[in-house]
This record gives structure tokens, C-alpha cells and sequence, in this order.
């Protein structure tokens, strides 16, 4: 650790290591005023929670928040206290088969690449893989194409990008089974278990909507974090149903 100037402390690595450095910006944080979990009061920028960094991944992060007592935004519709998110590419990163083979962010995104001098260097404009594949990719997988290589990364893209329309109809779903429900004078207690599951649903999903490599950093995270947002939307709506099958019918006019 070192003192700048008596105003600011720098920590040091002794190794180089990009999947810190890149942390430093590429994670999700708190940079906003908000309320608090437990009673609703506001929480200005006067509080630390507004400079807050959870390096918590999709599975954790509203376990972390409601323990932080803090939450961004309440949902219009059914009032649930919702996470907005930002950017968790190392979060997300961590524990991926790359990331447990040792691989860090910069091999991939400032490969070596040849200058018209014929010279070696690592790029340091720092460049999104599927568009340099050869030197983004090949060098650690030789045996691969160009071809083989983009369809491996799209394959995966494409199929998180779907399992998030699946959660968004859920979500959908979820929203609009509530507004029904609380029409027909569904009880509160039935109304705040369908808003729990709104709570749980959203941060399992919104986590990639703003994690930008759709899904390609952890496929299983991925996988896993979308499976479990759709489950908690169907079990949402599902509650909210029995209740509103339960309610005895409007008395005819
Ligand atoms: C000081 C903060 C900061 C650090 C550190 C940082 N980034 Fe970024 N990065 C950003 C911001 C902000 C953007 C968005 C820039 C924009 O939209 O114009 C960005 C954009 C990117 C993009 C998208 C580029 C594109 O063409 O759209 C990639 C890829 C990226 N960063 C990778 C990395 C990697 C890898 C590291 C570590 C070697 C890193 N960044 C370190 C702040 C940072
Ligand atoms: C094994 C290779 C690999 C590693 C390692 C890797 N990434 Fe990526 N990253 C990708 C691919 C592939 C994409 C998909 C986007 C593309 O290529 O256009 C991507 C996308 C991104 C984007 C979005 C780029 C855009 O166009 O908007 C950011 C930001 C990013 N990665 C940051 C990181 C950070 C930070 C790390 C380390 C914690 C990291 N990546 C590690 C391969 C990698
Ligand atoms: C620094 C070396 C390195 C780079 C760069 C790298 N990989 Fe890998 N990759 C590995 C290692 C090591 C593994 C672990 C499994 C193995 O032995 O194949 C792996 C595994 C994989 C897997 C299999 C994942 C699984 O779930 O089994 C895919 C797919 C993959 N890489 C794609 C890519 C793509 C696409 C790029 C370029 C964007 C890339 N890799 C860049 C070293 C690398």
C-alpha cells in the first residue's frame, strides 16, 4: 500500500493480475441514493451504502442487498424492491472454466497482435474478441477455426439471450397475474409473497442485461441465475392464480 500525497491510498499487486484490474471499473456497484430493505426511509449520499461494492455474482446479490438494507427502486405495478444493476463482468467472470484455468480478462480482450512493423505488441485499445478471433482465441486453441471459434461464442450468446425473453415473459406474466389478482381482492398476505418473488425473479435477470458478454463469461452462471428467475416468476403467478381461484365469484347484478 502506498500514500498519494497524504489524501488517497493505492494498493500494489506483486503480480500482474487484469482480473483485478479490470474489477476496478467492470463490477457491479451502489453509486446512488436509494431506501432501505427493513422500512422504506430514504438513504442519501450522506451514507457509505451509496458507495458500495457487493463482488457478489447473480446468485447472491439480493441476499447481499437485503442484508445491506438497500434497495434502488420500487416497482410501479406490484411495489417490489427492486436492484438496478451495472456492468458485473468480473463478478460474473469469477469462477467460469476460463477463470479456473487461470485465464485472465486481458488475453482475451488485448491480445498480442502483429504492428505493420512486423513487431509484437498487446493491444491496449481494448477490443471486443468476436471480431479478432484468431488472436483473441486461437492462440490458446490451436486446433480450432475462426468459424468454429465465433460459433462457439454465438452459440452460447444466442441461447442466454433467449433464456432472458423467457424471463422477461415471465416477469410479464408475473406483473400482470398481480394487477388481476389485487382487482379481484386477493388478500395482502397472497399480494406480498407475488411481490417477493418480483424481488427474487428481477436480480436473477436483470444481472444480464447488463453483464455485456450475454453469458459468454460463465455460461453455467448463466444458465443457472435465468433458469432460477423463471422459476420464481412462474411460482409467483401460480400463488397469485390459486388465490384468485379461491375468492368466492361477484355477487350477480
Ligand atoms: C477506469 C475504469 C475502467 C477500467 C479499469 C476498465 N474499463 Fe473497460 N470500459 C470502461 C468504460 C466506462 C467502458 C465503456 C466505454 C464506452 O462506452 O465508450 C468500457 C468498455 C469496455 C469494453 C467494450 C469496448 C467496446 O468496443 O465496446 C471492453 C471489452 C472492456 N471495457 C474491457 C476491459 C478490460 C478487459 C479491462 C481490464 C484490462 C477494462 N475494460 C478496464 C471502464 C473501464
Ligand atoms: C476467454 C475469453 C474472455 C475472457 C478471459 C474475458 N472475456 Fe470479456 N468477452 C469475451 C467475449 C467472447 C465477449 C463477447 C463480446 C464480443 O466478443 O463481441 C466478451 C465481452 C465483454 C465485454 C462487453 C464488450 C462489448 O462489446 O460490449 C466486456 C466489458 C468484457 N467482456 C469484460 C471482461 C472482463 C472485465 C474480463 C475479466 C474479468 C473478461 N471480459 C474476460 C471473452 C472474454
Ligand atoms: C489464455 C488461454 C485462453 C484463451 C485466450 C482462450 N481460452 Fe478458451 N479455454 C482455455 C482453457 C485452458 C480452457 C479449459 C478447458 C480446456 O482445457 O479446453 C478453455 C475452455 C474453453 C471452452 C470450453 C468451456 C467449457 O465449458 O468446457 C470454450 C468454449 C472456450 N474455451 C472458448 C474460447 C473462446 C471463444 C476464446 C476467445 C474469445 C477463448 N476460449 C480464449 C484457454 C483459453
Amino acid at each position: 500500500m502506498v500514500d498519494f500525497r497524504g489524501f488517497r491510498k493505492i494498493g500494489l499487486m506483486e503480480k500482474t493480475d487484469s482480473r483485478l484490474m479490470c474489477a476496478q471499473c467492470h463490477v457491479e456497484y451502489n453509486c446512488n441514493a436509494g431506501s432501505q430493505w427493513s422500512d422504506g426511509k430514504k438513504v442519501g449520499y450522506d451514507d457509505q451504502r451509496t458507495n458500495h461494492f457487493p463482488l457478489t455474482n447473480a446468485k447472491g446479490l439480493l441476499e447481499h442487498y437485503r442484508k445491506l438494507d438497500f434497495y434502488d427502486f420500487k416497482h410501479a405495478v406490484t411495489g417490489a424492491r427492486l436492484i438496478k444493476l451495472q456492468h458485473p463482468e468480473a463478478e460474473t467472470y469469477a469462477g467460469s472454466v476460463h477463470d479456473r484455468a487461470g485465464v485472465q480478462c486481458h488475453q482475451c480482450h488485448m491480445p498480442k497482435q502483429k504492428g505493420k512493423d512486423g513487431k509484437v505488441f498487446s493491444t491496449h485499445g481494448v477490443i471486443r474478441p468476436k471480431n479478432h478471433i484468431k488472436e483473441a482465441c486461437l492462440g490458446c486453441h490451436p486446433k480450432y477455426t475462426v468459424e468454429q471459434k465465433l460459433y462457439q461464442i454465438e452459440a452460447v450468446q444466442n441461447y442466454t439471450k433467449g433464456k432472458m425473453r423467457k424471463a422477461e415473459y415471465w416477469l410479464g406474466q408475473l406483473i400482470d397475474t398481480y394487477t388481476a389478482a389485487k382487482r379481484a381482492g386477493v388478500a395482502e398476505t397472497v399480494l406480498a409473497k407475488a411481490r417477493e418473488k418480483h424481488e427474487e425473479a428481477h436480480v436473477l435477470w436483470e444481472y444480464w442485461t447488463a453483464e455485456n458478454s450475454d453469458g459468454f463469461h460463465n455460461p453455467d452462471l448463466a444458465r443457472d441465475s435465468l433458469t432460477a428467475s423463471i422459476a420464481a416468476s412462474k411460482e409467483g403467478v401460480k400463488v397469485l392464480k390459486e388465490a384468485m381461484e379461491a375468492q368466492p365469484a361477484p355477487a350477480a347484478k
